[in-house]
């Protein structure tokens, strides 16, 4: 299959949504000292460039990260400010074209003692990958089945990890595959963070990511979701969210705020969100 790309898509309403709250979670998993192991299991080419073709082909961005750059002066939360500064760093001859991905975010934020991998196996986005970063003990890239590294990799040595689930949902059956792994790899690794992207879409099909997660069992399940279907109606996707496996308890706060402020900002305050327990402790 492997025909989705994300740079058509890169830095619309729901990789604003996707990429702060992702930042919240690892800034708060660093809160304490030991190291953590980060896998980005669907990662794409790392860093997106805005002004190529297939960015600029519907401009999705402007329904995200173009609505909320100008307002990169004045006040925010902490994981906005957080990601503003990452995408300034990618951009610091002054010009807004170089949008960093999850892979380029956790790289970023990543200190010494942490390893990080991103996987990828759609051939043109895996030597984007290849190209944006170059690998090193501490950071592995692979061309490699997200499934099969969440068997291989998991659990870390660190035993600390946090694993990143963004797959495009090319094929329906996609929902109740990432439960399933998610679901295998916390018998394994009870401990570790996941972090799991949805869409929202007609179809409704993140209903069937909701029903499997909670028939497998696993607890602590954070659901953080915005809805912007009203300021987006032209939009397929009108709206997205992100299931977190145990939540590091220092990024909460971060994430509430996060979201208040980026459904406010770009929905005008039209946006439906939701902040609460999937499945409680
Ligand atoms: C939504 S994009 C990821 C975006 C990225 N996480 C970000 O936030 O910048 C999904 C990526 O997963 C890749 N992919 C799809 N199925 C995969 C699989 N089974 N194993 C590894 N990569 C896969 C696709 O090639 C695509 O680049």
């Amino acid at each position: 299959m492997l025909s989705y790309q994300h740079s058509y898509h890169a830095g619309n309403h729901a990789d604003a949504l996707k990429h702060v709250i992702l930042g919240d979670i690892a800034a708060g998993m660093f809160n304490k000292d030991a190291p953590v192991f980060m896998l980005d299991a669907f990662a794409s080419r790392g860093i997106y460039d805005l002004n190529a073709p297939e960015a600029q082909k519907n401009s999705e961005f402007e329904t995200g990260i173009g609505k909320l750059w100008p307002l990169r002066h004045g006040p925010c939360p902490v994981g906005i400010k957080r990601w503003f500064a990452l995408i300034a760093a990618e951009n610091s001859d002054g010009s807004f074209t170089r949008l960093p991905g999850s892979t380029a975010l956790l790289h970023a934020m990543a200190r010494e003692a942490d390893r990080l991998a991103a996987c990828d196996l759609h051939p043109q986005e895996f030597d984007g990958l290849r190209m944006a970063f170059q690998a090193s003990r501490r950071f592995s890239l692979l061309k490699r089945d997200a499934f099969e590294a969440l068997k291989a990799l998991l659990p870390p040595k660190e035993k600390r990890g946090l694993i990143f689930l963004d797959p495009s949902y090319e094929v329906k059956e996609e929902y109740r595959l990432i439960a399933k792994a998610v679901a295998e790899a916390h018998r394994r690794f009870a401990t570790g963070v996941y972090v799991i992207w949805y869409p929202l879409l007609p179809a409704e099909r993140h209903l069937d990511l909701f029903k499997e997660l909670k028939r497998s069992g696993i607890r602590k399940i954070l659901r953080v979701e915005l809805d912007c279907a009203d300021s987006f109606p032209d939009m397929q996707m009108h709206g997205s969210g992100m299931l977190i496996v145990n939540p590091p308890w220092h990024a909460e706060q971060a994430m509430q705020a996060s979201l208040e402020w980026i459904s406010e900002k770009l929905t005008d305050g039209k946006g439906h969100k939701h902040f609460g327990w999937l499945v409680p402790e």
